[in-house]
């Protein structure tokens, strides 16, 4: 097997507490997992991402882990997971762990140790800073520096017992350790190990590149409107990152032995730093996560303002992407994950009319770029995001804390909700629709978050093995990056890079060209002639529907949010 036979393969995420839940007790759990390994089997995926399943006091759903070589009881066992491993393994599935390193719970034993006294063995495992000079602890302005944490609030948290701040850049349950430490870095490079032995097939690096915190800590700029300083630009991907991420080749996957991957979460990442995290010669991360695409409708009060975006502005940024990392480095593709918007009600039309139309042709153009696909569960069903109405709708930190601060400053919560509504990460969290009956078959008692209403149209059983689903469509691109070698390793050409509402490109590898044409829009859309010539006898390998393909080979017209991509030995014009 190749060193990077990721580029050949299709990555499912499994976001375990919303997935399927064996128990009864509302969360999803590792048996449920292993009892729907036959869905992932059927839609031909290669490698299962499984979101966190460590011990953990679930602040942040199990990214504030307090013991990484345990697994929490709300989903299951140590055994469990090995039964996972050896049966996702015998299914011909790769199972990668994800490891949340940037910080761990405050109640892992680490941390436990480190704020029990100032001298005590961890206490340099962590960002332990004084208050600032001439303030007295635990007042307001007397954290060490102005950071705001990216789930409201200041960074830092005051300690009474010791008399210091810790650093949280995220929640105040989730304390950044310091990976400047050699002590540290050997503890995580031991468990990362550790699961290695047990089976597991690599990591996702949950965000890897925050690990480096600057020289001083100092103040990050205060923008019109924030309440905190901006502490993002000055923790990402600062110098180290690199120096620590090859350490760790070398210390837990040079000697392996055997295939594995790695894919590192990288929130602020640039091309020409995606370039260098991913150059095999540098021996990093075999691929990043970057985050331009889905930061474009993101306006300039934070997450929750959204600004509108055209397909030509996400083309462009996407494209751009693919020409600077052809020759070198290698790309992850999504169009969502646990952190996002449903991909259909954020870059599709999820009208009822066009809802499965152009979820399907989102996932046509995601799975026939060059890099490694993605798919979130429910993604290739065509899951939606969720009429949230009020504040007990939400459940995820990051809502409920933005919610609060927000009302508290006297904002009121009809003014949240748009953004909300838009963005929540709670529209991903809700359970995978895999029935029309109650609660969507996820459980048979009361789910810790409500299931969508439209799982009665919208589940598996209504489309697994049914002509033109969503489902199928999917499975479709997955087998069509395992036989074409043109989708898999072929170079890009972008086309047509005006047209508002076509995304087209060309493949191309040994001969073999592939033409990939995406409409955008409700109305048909006529192609442009040039694109089409020599292209007359072509064969459409994957399309939407038979009138999409039949629609551009006769008449040179794409219906309203349908695809195809055809392929020929024809030229691919410019
Ligand atoms: C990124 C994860 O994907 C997200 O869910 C989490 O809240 C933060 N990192 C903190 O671990």
């Amino acid at each position: 097997m190749p060193r990077d036979w990721w580029k050949g393969v299709v990555v499912y995420q499994v976001y375990p507490r919303s997935f399927a839940d064996s128990d009864g007790d509302g969360v999803g759990d590792i048996r449920g997992v292993i009892e729907r390994l036959g869905h992932l089997e059927r839609l031909g995926v290669d490698v299962l991402w499984l979101s966190p399943v460590y011990c953990s006091p679930q602040d942040d759903n199990g990214y504030d882990i307090s013991d990484y070589r345990g697994i929490d009881p709300l989903f299951g066992t140590l055994e469990d997971v090995d039964e996972l491993i050896a049966r996702a393994h015998d299914a011909g599935i790769r199972l990668v762990m994800d490891l949340v390193v940037n910080h761990t719970s405050d109640e892992h034993a680490w941390f436990v140790d480190s704020r029990s006294s100032r001298d005590s063995e961890h206490r340099d495992w962590y960002w332990w800073r004084p208050p600032r000079k001439g303030h007295v602890g635990g007042e307001a302005g007397a954290e060490p520096n102005n950071w705001g944490s990216f789930f409201s609030g200041s960074a830092w948290e005051w300690d009474e017992a010791t008399g210091e701040y810790y650093l949280h850049l995220f929640s105040r349950k989730q304390p950044d350790l310091v990976w400047s430490n050699p002590d540290v870095r050997a503890a995580v490079y031991a468990m990362m190990r550790w699961w290695l032995a047990r089976g597991v097939d690599g990591f996702r690096m949950d965000v890897i590149n925050l690990i480096d915190k600057p020289d001083g800590l100092p103040d990050g700029d205060k923008k019109l409107g924030d309440l905190w300083g901006q502490a993002f630009p000055l923790v990402s991907t600062g110098p180290r990152v690199h120096d620590y991420l090859q350490e760790m080749h070398g210390q837990v996957f040079a000697d392996l032995g055997r295939p594995y991957l790695t894919v590192g979460e990288m929130p602020g990442v640039d091309a020409e730093q995606a370039r260098l995290f991913t150059d095999p010669a540098r021996r990093e991360v075999d691929m990043v996560f970057q985050f331009e695409h889905v930061d474009l409708d993101k306006g300039p009060s934070g997450k929750f303002d959204i600004v509108p975006l055209t397909m030509a502005e996400l083309r462009a940024n996407l494209m751009r992407w693919q020409v600077e990392l052809d020759d070198v480095g290698w790309n992850s593709l999504y169009w969502d994950n646990h952190d996002q918007p449903r991909a259909v009600s954020r870059f599709g039309d999820d009208d009822p009319v066009w809802r499965e139309r152009s979820a399907k042709t989102l996932g046509t153009v995601l799975h026939t770029l060059r890099g490694t696909p993605y798919v979130y569960q429910g993604e290739e069903l065509g899951m939606t995001n969720v009429p949230f109405s009020a504040p007990e709708d939400f459940r995820d930190i990051e809502s409920v804390n933005y919610i609060r601060e927000q009302t508290a400053a006297g904002v009121p919560f009809s003014d949240l909700l748009p953004g909300l509504r838009f963005r929540s990460r709670d529209n991903a969290r809700t359970p995978v629709q895999w029935t029309a009956g109650e609660h969507a078959g996820f459980t048979r008692g009361e789910p810790w978050i409500p299931v969508t209403p439209n799982h009665e149209e919208i589940n598996a059983e209504a489309q697994v093995g049914v002509e033109g689903s969503v489902f199928e469509h999917y499975r479709a691109l997955v087998a069509l990056r395992h036989e074409e070698r043109a989708v898999s390793h072929g170079t890009v050409t972008p086309l047509a890079m005006d047209h508002p509402d076509l995304w087209a490109f060309g493949r191309e590898h040994e001969g073999t060209r592939l033409l990939v044409l995406a409409s955008f829009t409700r109305e048909p859309v006529e192609v442009p002639p040039e694109l089409l010539e020599g292209w007359e006898g072509a064969e459409a390998v994957v399309a939407t529907s038979g009138d999409a393909a039949a629609g551009v080979l006769t008449h040179g017209v794409l219906p309203g949010w349908e695809s195809v991509v055809l392929r020929s030995s024809g030229t691919l014009a410019e």
